[in-house]
């Protein structure tokens, strides 16, 4: 027993949608093939949410249905909602909103974190503070995103790599040392020109002018964000360990963002982690971008032990970057 209130991830949910866009699938939209994407990124294909009229928030919505029922949390029970998405159903009103209706969590308030690849790390590090105030008991992190919503299926350069999916995750206080133990958050918005939506907000709202351009999708400049990416993930992984006298030998999983599995084998060689040690789903589900961590997570759960040390690190657009040092909290 410790004195001080951690905040445990105490239930764990994920989804896919059922479609799937095979590296084949692709090669008839776009000048590609199956050897260059698998060498290159790690995947070999990923989900797209085809539901007519639907968003991010139906998609996940199994997902948080599931962790309400496991963690046995009812609706009124819920203090706060936070959802990671850089595809919210509109600009505004926040996707937490909607799923706060849509669960029916008349007494928690919520909104909505932006913070591209990062945006779960980002979520759930802010959901922690606030169960470790003692003041919210139930908080709802969800991260999750409708790619196929924002790609352009004839940019080879992105649709090889997003897909859609997401996942949730309840956040209550523990006291018996278990839960998240420490975190390092980063940003830098000089990165911001490398990986973004040119149009769509309020510098360049919606006009035929910016539709016809192709700019309401994802554009990357790969090469650099790769560079950016496998240093900068690998080195806060690194420092959240060091910083908490943690060698390879002591973590359990490492849990990293899926977005090319070459930058994952970086941070795992950096940390000195080795590759059966660290949760990888990308092969089939891609970059779901908000949701490749709680995926992960999701998946691996029935592996996960009760005290078990666990880095999750991620990074993405922005540039944003960060890593979680936690005590996993139960047994499945
Ligand atoms: O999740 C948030 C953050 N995002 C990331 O972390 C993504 C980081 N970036 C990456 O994962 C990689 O940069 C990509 C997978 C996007 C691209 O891989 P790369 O090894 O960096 O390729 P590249 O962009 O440097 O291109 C190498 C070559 C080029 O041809 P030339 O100029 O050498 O003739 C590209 O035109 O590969 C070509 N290429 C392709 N060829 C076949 C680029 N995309 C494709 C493609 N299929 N889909």
């Amino acid at each position: 027993m410790s004195n001080k209130i951690q905040a445990a991830i105490t239930a764990i949910g994920g989804c896919v949608p059922p479609d799937i866009i095979t590296n084949a699938d692709l090669e008839k939209l776009v000048e590609t093939n199956d050897e260059w994407i698998v060498s290159r990124t790690g995947i070999k294909e990923r989900r797209v949410y085809r539901e007519e009229g639907k968003g991010t928030m139906n998609m996940v919505m199994p997902a948080i249905w599931d962790v309400l029922a496991k963690s046995n949390t009812k609706p009124e029970e819920v203090d706060f909602i936070i959802c990671a998405t850089t595809t919210p159903d509109y600009v505004f009103p926040a996707t937490a909103n909607l799923i706060g209706a849509e669960i029916g969590a008349k007494n928690a308030f919520g909104y909505d974190v932006q913070a591209a690849c990062s945006g779960f790390l980002y979520a759930l590090v802010t959901g922690s503070q606030f169960v470790e105030t003692g003041k919210f008991k139930k908080v709802l992190v969800v991260g999750a995103d409708k790619m196929s919503s924002i790609v352009n299926y004839h940019d080879r350069a992105t649709c090889i790599i997003f897909g859609d999916g997401g996942g949730a995750v309840m956040l209550e206080p523990t006291m018996d040392g278990n839960g998240i133990c420490d975190s390092i958050l980063r940003s830098d918005g000089n990165g911001a020109q490398y990986l973004m939506m040119d149009a769509g907000g309020s510098r360049r709202p919606p006009s035929h002018e910016t539709v016809d351009a192709k700019q309401h999708v994802v554009r990357q400049e790969g090469a650099i964000v790769f560079k950016f990416a496998v240093t900068n993930m690998a080195e806060v992984a690194a420092e959240v360990m060091q910083r908490n006298n943690l060698v390879a030998d002591d973590i359990a999983w490492l849990v990293p963002h899926q977005a090319n599995k070459r930058i994952i084998e970086a941070t795992a060689s950096r940390t000195g982690i080795s590759m059966d040690k660290v949760m990888l789903n990308i092969e089939k589900f891609g970059n779901t971008t908000n949701g490749t961590i709680p995926l992960c997570l999701w998946e691996y759960e029935k592996k996960l032990k009760k005290g078990d040390n666990l880095i999750l690190a991620a990074f993405g657009g922005g540039f944003t970057w960060g890593a979680v040092y936690l005590k996993w909290a139960y047994n499945s």
